[in-house]
């Protein structure tokens, strides 16, 4: 282990681009055909980037605001987004199979809001092949003292297996009660997910972020957190973008729109064609009305 006496916060990152890229997808250019195939069903060849839509929620909350009747609320968006992140039970029974969108697979499972966060187990590979899962999402709790080490061997287990399959894993960065929500952390857990194999990083935005996204050797796509006003749910995916992530994994923010049609479009266009949040809330109002 390496001497922790003097541990030097990294601060050279450079604006440069990633060398040695040639495909679209940060940090793929070595992988398998496979897994690239996969990775480019969730990022479009076009722009490099995506739009999930994440509606995973319930596997821990229950049936929360807008996931009551997934098959009503989520069903009519699945055509705006570039991926679905959901679990298994809510993929086979409520979202129709003739989708013909990429899936994130929510891939591990374990306690509720109403205990202790974060005691996951991995669901079994061959239900990702089942479901042709194009990625496969596993949380790892970064700086919790009771689960760091379980979520952490999720990841490598799931990368194990996925490597197997040809399947990219997503690590999704789960804030402990007691860390700060800043660039040195997200920093800390994305790489440490990038480290350990995950093709993917999910994390939260925050100052300083273009450090997050640039100390990170695969893409970031940020999760959008509780519901804010859809102007500023709209400018957070601006500036996220602009920080150098590679999309969105956003749920509340959209499916607790008071309009979550034009809410996916509008996000969609701040990442796909970089529209500023004010001309992307111009087009949420637009389509609203109509
Ligand atoms: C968190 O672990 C869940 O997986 C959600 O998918 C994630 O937080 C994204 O949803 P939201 O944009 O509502 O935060």
């Amino acid at each position: 282990m390496a001497d922790l006496d003097d541990l030097r916060e990294g601060a050279d990152f450079s604006k440069e681009p990633v060398r040695n890229q040639t495909f679209h997808i940060k940090g793929s250019d070595n992988l398998d055909w496979g897994m690239k195939d996969r990775l480019s069903r969730i990022f479009r060849p076009s722009t490099g980037k995506t739009v999930m839509l994440a509606f995973d929620h319930g596997f821990i909350m229950g049936p929360t605001s807008g996931l009551e009747r997934i098959d009503l609320s989520i069903t009519p968006l699945i055509k705006y987004a570039d991926c679905l992140m959901g679990a298994r039970g809510m993929i086979r029974s409520s979202i129709p199979a003739d989708s013909n969108k990429a899936i994130c697979l929510r891939s591990d499972a374990g306690t509720s809001i109403l205990t202790e966060l974060n005691y996951n187990v991995l669901i079994d590979i061959q239900d990702a092949i089942r479901l042709n899962a194009s990625a496969i999402a596993i949380m790892a709790s970064v700086g919790d003292a009771a689960t760091e080490a379980i979520t952490m061997a999720n990841i490598c287990r799931a990368v194990d297996a996925g490597q197997k399959a040809g399947i990219p894993v997503m690590g999704v960065t789960a804030v402990g009660k007691d860390m700060a929500r800043d660039a040195r952390y997200f920093s800390l857990a994305s790489r440490m997910c990038a480290e350990n194999g995950a093709n993917i990083v999910k994390t939260y935005y925050c100052d300083g972020f273009e450090k997050v996204t640039s100390s990170c050797p695969v893409p970031i796509v940020i999760a959008g957190g509780k519901k804010l006003p859809e102007l500023d749910a709209l400018e957070l995916c601006y500036k996220a973008i602009n920080d150098g992530a590679s999309g969105v994994d956003m749920g509340r923010n959209v499916f607790q729109s008071e309009a979550p049609a034009a809410m996916i479009q509008a996000v969609s266009a701040v990442v796909h064609e970089n529209l500023t949040s004010s001309v992307a809330f111009e087009m949420f109002n637009d389509l609203k009305a109509k």
